[in-house]
């Protein structure tokens, strides 16, 4: 089941087999000049910091350089991939605030109702419980709890449009470990049952339902940072198993967290993510959040009746975070927010704030509109015409695009599409 509305155009057939080789020739390049830039900046940026305010670490003070140097390469800079990208202004307007501020929640919209799960209030304090967002009278409410077993961040989740399927992801705060355990809710009596645990627990895997079978792929290993490129399925109908066990299914190309996965036209994409992640700190009793290596990527994959994954149009620019951070409308993906490459002199950590376009009509990708701000890890919804999103963490301001303030504020705006 999608998000949101979707039509049923078609993707032209040669048109598209044409493009997969071109962007399969440009991905083998992009892949290899990617790993010769990680290769050669790995043991520079593995330092730790604080995920909250993702500061830079000492390392950052050997990067001192004459102002001329520095000046020039600020131009330089200003032209690189992370940097923000151009598109018109939209008219956002502000809704009532969540309950509760969110970074690394759940979202799964049914009908008028947004269902918004866990997530982080601050690094050392976790949700545990739903709040919903009724798009009708624009009001929060409807609160109630989760079962105690379940993750409360880095979830896979994905719905049928009455049963929400919840695989996996990071239990308690900080950097803490994975559990496997997978639960199934019923949104009309609010009831919580078991599903069978996944084979090893994943962080932030791409999940949804495809052809009467829960997929779950990719995600970071039980460390946190090591990518898994495994992918496993289970039957099931109306919030049951039809199976005891996860089937193996092909892996995907390229593993890592936080990627939209979306079924469109019986199709199944995977958009963005990235390699590596924050890590549990060695030896930390509250398991401190330390930041390492992460590579964020464009890659968008997809697969069809082949059952091979096939490899479409790149993003516009690196993007991760993006887990519920998307909506289908008339055959287009619209992607909200996200973080991009860090700056290269900072090693901050960038965040996105473009509202981007994936006609499915044109295979093409634009921006369709700027945020009020740089926002990651949002949950979108899409009701009457409105684009709406809320949650994360946005980022310092105007001109400093890394991370800061966790929020519960709620936006929104009339979605206009492009039609190219
Ligand atoms: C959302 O709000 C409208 C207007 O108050 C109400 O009629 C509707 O039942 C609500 N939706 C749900 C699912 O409760
Ligand atoms: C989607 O298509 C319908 C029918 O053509 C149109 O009325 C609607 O405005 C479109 N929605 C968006 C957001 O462009």
């Amino acid at each position: 089941m999608v998000r949101g509305a979707s039509s049923s155009v078609k993707i032209g057939a040669s048109s598209s087999a044409k493009l997969v080789i071109i962007c399969i020739s440009l991905l083998g390049f992009a892949l290899i000049a990617d790993f010769l830039y990680a290769s050669s900046s790995s043991s520079s940026s593995s330092y730790s910091s604080s995920l909250w305010n993702s500061q830079p670490s000492s390392h950052s003070s050997t990067l001192v350089v004459p102002l001329n140097d520095k000046k020039k390469k600020k131009k330089r800079v200003l032209a690189d991939a992370y940097a923000d990208l151009d598109g018109p202004d939209l008219k956002w307007e502000k809704m009532a605030t969540a309950p509760v501020p969110r970074l690394d929640g759940a979202a799964i919209q049914i009908q008028d109702q947004l269902f918004v799960f866990a997530g982080y209030g601050t690094i050392d304090y976790v949700h545990s419980h739903v709040d919903i967002y009724n798009f009708t009278d624009n009001t929060w409410g409807g609160r109630f709890d989760m079962p105690k077993e379940m993750a409360h961040s880095h979830l896979g989740m994905v719905t049928d449009g009455r049963y929400i399927y919840i695989v996996t992801g990071q239990y308690g705060p900080q950097c803490r470990g994975p559990t496997a355990r997978t639960f199934v809710l019923d949104t009309v009596t609010k009831q919580w049952e078991d599903l069978p645990p996944l084979p090893v627990p994943r962080y932030a895997p791409a999940t949804q339902l495809w052809r009467g079978r829960l997929h779950v792929m990719g995600g970071s290993k039980e460390n946190r940072h090591t990518p898994g490129i495994e992918h496993w399925s289970l039957a099931v109908k109306d919030g049951k198993p039809l199976e005891k066990e996860w089937r193996t299914e092909i892996p995907i190309p390229r593993g890592g967290p936080h990627r939209s996965c979306i079924v469109i036209d019986d199709r199944l994409y995977v958009l963005g993510g990235q390699e590596g992640d924050f890590m549990a700190k060695p030896g930390s009793p509250i398991f401190k959040c330390s930041r390492r290596m992460e590579v964020v990527y464009t890659d968008v994959y997809m697969l069809d009746d082949d059952m091979k994954w096939k490899v479409l149009p790149p993003m516009p620019k690196p993007n991760s975070h993006i887990e519920f951070a998307w909506i289908v409308v008339n055959n287009s993906i619209v992607i909200v927010g996200g973080t991009t490459e860090k700056h290269p002199e900072t090693k901050k950590m960038v965040l996105n704030g473009e509202v981007v376009q994936f006609n499915l009509n044109t295979l093409k990708w634009s921006v369709i509109g700027k945020l009020p701000f740089r926002v990651k890890t949002t949950l979108v919804g899409f009701w009457n015409g409105w684009l709406y999103f809320t949650s994360g963490q946005r980022d310092k301001g105007p001109d400093d695009p890394s991370p800061k303030k966790v929020i519960g504020e709620v936006w929104r705006t009339k979605l206009k599409l492009n039609d190219v």
